[in-house]
């Protein structure tokens, strides 16, 4: 079949199926933290979003666009609605979502009592799925598609997670959970040397299996023996250069930073503790880093990690205070994206999780605009996870994976809106509000897999390909 290259490379082939999406839409191309944030991003206020094969093929003004693709097949029209890159959560336990929003404990007592119960649970795969497709309804029913998820323990955990999402052809990242200590016996690792075996048996099933993408997750360092540690930092480095990931918690809440330094006092530093061990590097996503002194942060920039910003959970468990300005301070800076942290997190919705890290920043005397908070659900997300060329923006080559956000979800809002001016406005509306049902349609791979108005609201790929293909 003939294909025509377009502008950026992506290829058309004419005669195939072809969809479009079309509405306002809104796409980083540039972080605006670094560089003047007006020109980082692109806004379109009629476009056109031409997807074939799962990816998009070109995005432009609608009237320029739609001439060039007389075979498109499919068109869906959103009018009120804002459509953007299917938001990222940069940090998510999806086997606590059957504890999301318990009762009265900070980190270390809210683990033990009702966290590593509820993780123990996941031994049973019927649990596991029944889980598994639980969190990506929610996921996707709040525009998500893209997750750096923690399973646990035990490898049920990681095949339900890892088969639902290939159900729906989401690019998600976990891995099973390394923890060998500190923890009750029901969710214990049996010895550091088998479970990172296991670690690389799941590795070498999962990782680059469609979208599917493998991580090394020590829990955090006080639920690790040194040796499981070292293990899972040479089992890390030996996968580095094929793109997998080292995903942890770090500098959460003053607690946990007093036990590292109980078990490691030799070290000057929570971070210098995973990097002894070789699990600071390129692809390394530390979540939280609430209190983190100036020598990590500079360890963090130098090593190109990610950071996952977790403010609602921050908030419910009353950890520290996450510092954006360090985090991304010009002469350091360090890729940056939101997490949900569910069960620590009380949403799986990204737009409310910035509305809870704009309440934080107030509460340090600054402020976080609509602008840079929707460049961090979505692009900075896609930076954080080193995915910056396939997810996260809307524009040729990359992946479909789209949110289309209703601006009139509800008669109040509605109203609210006559109020409202530009388009970063009625978003910072929409994340202060934060109303549940924001979310209209989710695209994943260019397919509608989950659609408020369907009588069917959520879809696997297999089904919709049964109905249309793309
Ligand atoms: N630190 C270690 N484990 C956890 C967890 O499950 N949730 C949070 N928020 N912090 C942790
Ligand atoms: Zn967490």
């Amino acid at each position: 079949m003939m294909k025509i290259q377009n502008q950026t490379n992506s290829t058309y082939s004419p005669g195939m199926p072809v969809k479009g999406i079309r509405g306002q839409i809104l796409s980083f191309h540039d972080d605006p933290f670094l560089k003047e944030p007006h020109e980082c991003y692109d806004y379109i206020d009629d476009g056109l979003i031409v997807i074939q094969n799962g990816h998009i093929i070109d995005s432009g003004e609608y009237q320029d666009t739609v001439c060039k693709y007389p075979d498109i097949t499919d068109l869906d029209v959103y009018d009120d609605a804002l459509i953007v890159p299917g938001f990222i959560d940069c940090h998510v336990h999806y086997v606590q979502s059957p504890m999301i929003g318990s009762f009265g404990d900070t980190l270390l007592d809210w683990l033990k009592q009702y966290t590593f119960p509820t993780e123990s649970m996941f031994v049973d795969k019927g649990f596991a799925d029944e889980v598994a497709r639980e969190f990506f309804k929610q996921l996707l029913e709040h525009g998500t598609t893209t997750a750096n998820v923690f399973a646990t323990t035990f490898e049920t955990s990681v095949d339900a997670f890892f088969e639902e999402s290939e159900r729906y052809d989401t690019r998600m990242i976990s891995g099973k959970v390394l923890q060998d200590r500190n923890l009750p016996d029901s969710l214990k690792d049996r010895s550091a040397e088998e479970s990172v075996v296991l670690a690389e048996r799941l590795l070498k099933k999962w990782h680059r299996r469609g979208r599917q993408l493998y991580a090394v997750i020590p829990r955090f360092a006080p639920t690790s023996t040194p040796q499981q540690l070292r293990l899972a930092g040479e089992l890390y480095q030996r996968y580095i250069d094929q793109d997998v990931y080292m995903h942890t918690h770090l500098d959460e809440a003053q607690s946990e930073i007093d036990w590292v330094k109980e078990l490691y006092p030799d070290q000057s530093n929570y971070t210098e503790v995973y990097r002894s061990f070789g699990l600071v590097d390129k692809r390394s996503v530390m979540a939280h880093c609430c209190i983190v002194t100036d020598e990590e942060w500079d360890t963090l920039h130098r090593c190109d990690c990610g950071v996952a910003h977790c403010p609602s959970s921050n908030l419910f468990l009353g950890d520290g205070m996450f510092r954006y300005w360090e985090a991304k301070k010009r002469s350091r800076p360090v890729r940056l994206g939101i997490g949900t942290d569910v069960g620590g997190g009380t949403n799986f919705s990204i737009p409310r999780q910035l509305g809870d890290a704009y309440k934080v920043a107030m509460l340090q005397s600054r402020s976080i605009d609509a602008l840079k908070s929707l460049y961090l659900a979505t692009r900075g997300g896609a930076e954080t996870l080193h995915l910056e060329d396939k997810i996260g923006s809307i524009a040729p080559g990359y992946e479909a994976d789209i949110a289309v956000i209703d601006l009139k979800p509800s008669e109040f809002i509605v109203w609210r809106m006559n109020f409202a001016g530009d388009i970063f406005e009625k978003l910072f509306v929409l994340m202060t509000l934060g109303p549940d049902n924001i979310n209209r349609a989710t695209y994943v791979s260019g397919r509608k897999v989950y659609d408020r108005d369907r009588e069917k609201r959520y879809m696997y790929a297999a089904e919709l390909d049964a109905v249309i293909q793309i």
